[in-house]
């Protein structure tokens, strides 16, 4: 297809953890190409992400990720309306590649800046294969640094109803599935394994944060399963991983959908979408799917490939972002704190 005048291309660059990523996104759900670099090979050798190794990688690969993304969606810079990057939130000195990397570019071919707020992108991810999703709807956050229940009340303006208190639902996974010997990232692993264990073996807490019945909080399941391992351990019982992880999987899912059914209810929204690497889970797809139809509520998510990080969904989020006449100056930033909806 040929670009017509009015279409709107974005160059998009995401470096806040460890995804070196580029995509090129047409009028916002087109993506016409995504590059991704993961390096969990190389953090997989420490148990987690190391900040400093991460940065250095990105410096490595974004010139080539870029390179590559452009070439794959057919184009140059020159055809480019604008460059986007993820500015926050995330591990500074991967966040300042891509915000270096992105000025430098723009600044060379005369071309817009815009930066992005990570989270944006991953509800964003929502409609690029969701072509008729329009907000308002309500946007569950999962990934390995938020968990997050939003009111997406229109392109770029959030209501935060709920947050994580302490853990991250993705940091639980990891945490749990490095406690019970599979490694990083623990997600993935947890829920292929789980496949063969029994959800119900094991009673893990589901916690309620008093004060906010949106709120979330994963250390007390995190903490049980620690103390299940430990009991076994000490009792000389053999620990059935399979049955752990399924167990926990549960847990986690459980009250994952329990949140957002009660917000779908309570804010009357008939549309509801998940966001972020936890939400390539297929337990919590499965589960939000069926509580979903139950209540009249259409179930919207990404591909597992648009749920962990990419740049495409931020090109996405940049692109309405774009429509609204945001522009960055040279003076943009890397903001590891950033909040949702802070400029
Ligand atoms: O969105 P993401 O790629 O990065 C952040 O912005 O954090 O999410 C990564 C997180 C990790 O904690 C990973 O373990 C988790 O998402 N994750 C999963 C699955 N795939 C990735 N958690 C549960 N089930 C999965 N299939
Ligand atoms: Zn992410």
């Amino acid at each position: 297809m040929e670009s017509s005048q009015k279409d709107v291309v974005i160059l998009a660059v995401e470096s806040s953890c460890d995804e070196t990523a580029a995509a090129v996104v047409r009028n916002g759900r087109e993506v016409l190409s995504n590059i991704i670099s993961s390096q969990i090979e190389l953090h997989t050798l420490y148990g987690g992400v190391v900040p400093e190794l991460a940065s250095r990688k990105h410096i490595e690969k974004i010139n080539q990720v870029m390179a590559e993304a452009l070439t794959k969606a057919g184009m140059n810079l020159a055809d480019m309306d604008a460059i986007a990057v993820t500015y926050g939130p995330g591990l500074v000195g991967a966040l300042l590649v891509g915000v270096a990397e992105a000025k430098a570019v723009a600044y060379a071919a005369r071309k817009p800046l815009i930066g992005v707020h990570h989270i944006e992108g991953h509800i964003s991810a929502n409609y690029i294969e969701n072509t008729e999703l329009e907000p308002p709807f309500l946007c569950m956050v999962v990934s390995g640094g938020h968990t997050h229940l939003v009111k997406v009340e229109d392109y770029g303006i959030y209501t935060i109803i709920g947050r994580t208190r302490d853990d991250a639902a993705g940091e639980a996974f990891d945490k749990v599935a490095r406690a019970i010997g599979l490694g990083y990232p623990g997600g993935p692993k947890i829920e292929k394994i789980s496949k063969e264990g029994n959800p119900d073996a094991i009673a893990f807490p589901r916690a309620k944060v008093a004060e906010n019945p949106y709120d979330f909080s994963f250390s007390g399941v995190k903490s049980a399963v620690l103390n299940y391992i430990n009991g076994c351990r000490m009792k000389n019982i053999p620990l059935i991983q399979a049955d752990i992880a399924a167990s926990f999987q549960k847990a986690v899912t459980d009250v994952l959908i329990e949140h957002a059914m009660m917000a779908a209810k309570e804010f009357q929204i008939d549309k509801f979408a998940i966001a972020g690497g936890v939400a390539s889970n297929q337990t919590l797809r499965k589960g939000m799917q069926e509580a979903c139809e139950k209540s009249g509520v259409k179930f919207y998510h990404p591909s597992p490939i648009f749920c962990t990080d990419n740049a495409a969904m931020i090109g996405t989020a940049a692109y309405y972002e774009f429509l609204a006449g945001r522009r960055d100056g040279w003076d943009l930033n890397a903001v590891p704190n950033l909040r949702l909806g802070e400029r």
